[in-house]
């Protein structure tokens, strides 16, 4: 989280610089700030509590210019989102940085820098790293060698861009654990977190790995490695638009990405089926033969893309008879799990840095688990280029800090997956065919659901002024209606819990009365009558109930509970469809609740921060 950008040019870089910020502020919105060399070679700063809108404003009272600069919009850490804890970071009007990650010796630095003389000005643990660059500067070193000796004395994750106004035409970029990019324009040179920042500027990109060190001005552009080695990296042209990172008329980006879903899921499965069958090609070079070692999968994962991989489990065990554990990344990353050689370990995320998937990764890699797998939405993110293999859901970017397309496109690759390990397991050839079919027929499938919008939106208005909610499922559809509760805590603040439908009577069915919603998924499958059975529970509890039904399911509206019918779909695909009404359901609560639905309060889009 946090995100930085940087330019240097011929021309005045504020502007790129704000639009930058607007493109990186689903990283961070807490707080902006934007630091540039004058023409007078000073260091000018401005820098708001807020959005980037805040800072938009600023510096209409307040205008800089310069062609050297750099910028950030903050996710806080270390001290409350405020100006003075607002990045950029400045040393005696010297020295300049910008920094995503966290700095984790910051105490003792800060100890040492202050018995040297610093005064701090924020509570960051940022700061010490600008203080240290300058007393490297002051010892006689070029800005370069003094980033160099300064990330040398640092601990924990870094992304820096750093400025000096001795050096004026010149960005150093450093990077350790957070991500950073290299923008190639024609004569000027940009750094970013992500490559979405520099899109209108340019698609030519260099990706910096761990321990690198760039100098960069103008015209030049060297890389170092972490042993200090000039090293070239590839260039790599972005397919991405500026244009696809846009609102167009819809209110909220999250709204357009739940209406993207059946264009989404089509670009996943294009070229990775073919008649009836999944084509084991389009897992990469080199998969056959990782595919076939494969006794079991442990997936790790966050958040929503945790959810994907409980669903996963269902299927792997059930269809593909292959083993499944899925463990939340940051748990599985601290606890010395024993290491099962022929397991494919796969990390689900949508950034691709998340850093408590990206350490899960490293740390399985290192304790010498199998294989491992990359399902992500980012092809040149850190872990696709950690794993073995990279299966890439191609939902295009995901701008909503909510997550919703990339959750249905994770599916819709697991789905794949499955396919190619039952294939290996004893599967039944007829069960690949059926499974193919309802791939094919996913986005059509969507389209259907997606026309409950009117009504759940309606629906949404019962919700106005609850402030607890129960999601039930049962199978596959338990971690759907985690995925439920999720979405409408994240963007509605309103409490929400997920039980296995047969869990209620174990303890929370003491919660329920007629101020506790009770949301549940019924598809028609053969836990639909165990499912009816937990529903009574609710009802003869005086309980409000949500039901969304298979329209062959039979089940009726009544006093207390309000069904919503849901064409009829096959049990394993049924997870991807059954999980759109309930984000419908939690972006329209959301709105009715006012709540700013993109950048909900106290989250952000990438947790590249433990
Ligand atoms: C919820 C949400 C988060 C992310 C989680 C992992 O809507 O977006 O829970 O799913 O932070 O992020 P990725 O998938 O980028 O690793």
């Amino acid at each position: 989280m946090c995100g930085i950008i940087g330019a240097v040019a011929e021309r005045d870089v504020v502007p790129i610089l704000l639009e930058g910020l607007r493109r990186l502020e689903y990283r961070g919105y807490d707080s902006a700030g934007v630091a540039v060399i004058d023409d007078k070679d000073c260091i000018d700063r401005v820098r708001t509590v807020g959005k980037v809108a805040e800072l938009d404003g600023a510096l209409k009272q307040h205008p800089l210019a310069g062609k050297t600069g750099i910028a950030h919009t903050r996710w806080a850490t270390h001290g409350k989102p405020s100006q003075s804890n607002a990045h950029p970071h400045i040393c005696r009007k010297s020295v300049a940085i910008v920094h995503n990650g966290i700095i984790e010796n910051h105490e003792l630095l800060r100890k040492s820098q202050t018995d040297g003389g610093h005064a701090f000005t924020s509570e960051t643990d940022t700061e010490v790293v600008v203080h240290q660059i300058y007393d490297y500067q002051q010892q006689g070193k070029g800005l370069l060698d003094a980033v160099r000796t300064t990330v040398a004395d640092l601990e924990g994750a870094y992304a820096l861009g750093v400025i000096s106004n001795h050096d004026k035409a010149r960005i150093i970029a450093a990077r350790r654990g957070s991500p950073l990019v290299i923008g190639i324009g024609i004569g000027e040179h940009f750094i970013a977190s992500d490559v979405a920042a520099l899109l209108p500027v340019t698609q030519k990109f260099i990706f910096l790995e761990d321990g690198d060190i760039a100098d960069i001005t103008r015209d030049s552009l060297t890389i170092y490695d972490e042993r200090g080695e000039i090293v070239e990296r590839p260039l790599k042209i972005s397919q991405l638009s500026a244009d696809a990172m846009e609102r167009g008329s819809y209110r909220h980006y999250m709204l357009k990405e739940i209406f993207e879903q059946p264009r989404a899921i089509a670009e996943t499965l294009e070229g990775r089926l073919s008649g009836d069958t999944v084509l084991e090609q389009s897992f990469g070079p080199g998969a056959k033969d990782i595919l076939d070692s494969v006794k079991g999968v442990h997936i790790i994962a966050c958040g929503t893309s945790y959810h994907a991989g409980l669903v996963a489990k269902y299927w792997l065990e059930a269809i593909a008879g292959v083993p499944c554990s899925v463990e939340v990344a940051s748990e599985f990353r601290y606890r010395h799990p024993i290491a099962r050689r022929n397991s494919l370990v796969i990390a689900i995320s949508q950034s691709g840095e998340t850093a408590d998937t990206l350490a899960a990764l490293q740390e399985a890699k290192k304790l010498g688990f199998g294989h491992t797998m990359a399902i992500c939405n980012v092809p040149e993110s850190s872990m696709v280029r950690e794993a073995d293999l990279a299966l890439m859901t191609r939902a295009g970017p995901e701008i909503g800090v909510a997550s919703t397309k990339a959750f249905t496109t994770q599916l819709t690759a697991l789905m794949l997956l499955v396919v190619v390990l039952g294939r290996r397991h004893g599967m039944a050839a007829q069960t690949e065919i059926k499974l193919v079919e309802q791939l094919r027929s996913l986005p059509r499938r969507i389209e259907e659901v997606l026309t409950l919008n009117d009504a759940i939106e309606e629906l949404a208005e019962f919700f106005a002024n609850k402030h607890n909610a129960l999601f039930l499922g049962r199978g596959a559809q338990y971690p759907v209606a985690m995925e439920g509760a999720l979405k409408l805590k994240e963007i509605s603040y309103i409490h929400a819990e997920a039980y296995p439908a047969g869990e209620l009577k174990h303890g929370p069915l003491a919660l329920v009365d007629a101020e506790m919603p009770v949301i549940a998924v019924a598809p028609n499958n053969e836990l639909l009558e165990k499912l009816k059975s937990n529903l009574q529970e609710v009802r003869a509890r005086g309980g409000e109930l949500i039901v969304f039904a298979d329209a062959q399911v039979d089940m009726k509206s009544d006093s207390n509970v309000r069904v919503m019918t849901v064409a009829p779909t096959e049990d394993p695909i049924a997870p991807i469809i059954y999980t759109v009404p309930l984000q419908l359901l939690s972006y329209y609560v959301a709105v009715l609740k006012g709540t700013d639905v993109d950048q909900p309060r106290n989250l952000a889009k990438s947790v590249t921060v433990e």
